[in-house]
C-alpha cells in the first residue's frame, strides 16, 4: 500500500480529525438522496437503461448511495477531472478531461452525478463534452449547489440542496483531503482550515 499507514496508524489519524459542526445531518441527506432516487427512477422509467458517470473524486460517496436506491437498469461509469487556476483560465478551458469513462456511452442516457456545483465550469465542461458524444440524453444530478458562487450557467436538472458559500466538507467533499468519510455534510470554520 503506498502510503503505509497500519491500522493503528489509521485509527490515530481518526481520533486526531477535528469535527467540523453540521450544515447537513446523515439523516437529512440521506433523505433527499432517496427522493433523487425516485425522481430518477421516474424521468428514466420508459428510457431502457441509464448510465452514471461519477466525477471523482468527490461525487464517489454519493454516487454509491444514489445508484444503490434506483430500480432501473443502469450502470456505472467514474471519470476524473483537473482544474486550472483563475489566471490560465483566461486562455484555456479552465477544466481538463484526466481519466475517461471505460465504455462508450454514444446512444445511452448519460446522468452526470457531481457532489457539488461551486462556479459551474466543471459540469457546464462535463455537459459539452459527453455531449458531442452522440448519447440520447445528457442530464445533471448534484448534491449541492452554491448559487452564490456561479460564473457559468448550466441546468440542473436533479438537485439535492442549496446552501450559502461556505467550505463544506465530508459526504466525500475534503479539505486538503480530510473529511470526506465524514457520514454528514459539515462547514469548515477558517479556524480549521
Ligand atoms: C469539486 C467538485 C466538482 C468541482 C466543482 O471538485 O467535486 O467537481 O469542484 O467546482 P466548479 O463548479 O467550480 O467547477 P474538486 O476540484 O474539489 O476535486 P475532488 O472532487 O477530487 O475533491
Amino acid at each position: 500500500m503506498k502510503l503505509g499507514l497500519g491500522r493503528d496508524a489509521t485509527l490515530s489519524y481518526r481520533r486526531s480529525m477535528d469535527v467540523p459542526p453540521v450544515l447537513l445531518t446523515e439523516d437529512e441527506i440521506q433523505g433527499r438522496v432517496a427522493e433523487l432516487a425516485r425522481e430518477i427512477d421516474e424521468t428514466y422509467a420508459d428510457a431502457g437503461g441509464l448510465v452514471l458517470i461519477g466525477v471523482l473524486k468527490g461525487s464517489f460517496i454519493f454516487l454509491s448511495d444514489l445508484a444503490r436506491k434506483l430500480t432501473i437498469p443502469h450502470r456505472i461509469e467514474f471519470i476524473a477531472v483537473s482544474s486550472y487556476g483563475a489566471k490560465e483560465s483566461e486562455t484555456a478551458d479552465p477544466v481538463r478531461l484526466i481519466m475517461d469513462v471505460r465504455h462508450a456511452i454514444d446512444d445511452e442516457h448519460v446522468l452526470l452525478v457531481e457532489d457539488i456545483v461551486d462556479t459551474g465550469h466543471t459540469l457546464a465542461y462535463l455537459k459539452r463534452l459527453f455531449g458531442a458524444h452522440d448519447p440520447a440524453s445528457v442530464k445533471t444530478c448534484t448534491l449541492l449547489h452554491k448559487p452564490d458562487r456561479t460564473e457559468q450557467e448550466v441546468d440542473l436538472d436533479f438537485l439535492g440542496f442549496t446552501i450559502p458559500d461556505v467550505w463544506v466538507v465530508g459526504y466525500g467533499l475534503d479539505y486538503a483531503e480530510r473529511y470526506r468519510t465524514l457520514p454528514y455534510i459539515g462547514e469548515l470554520p477558517p479556524e480549521m482550515r
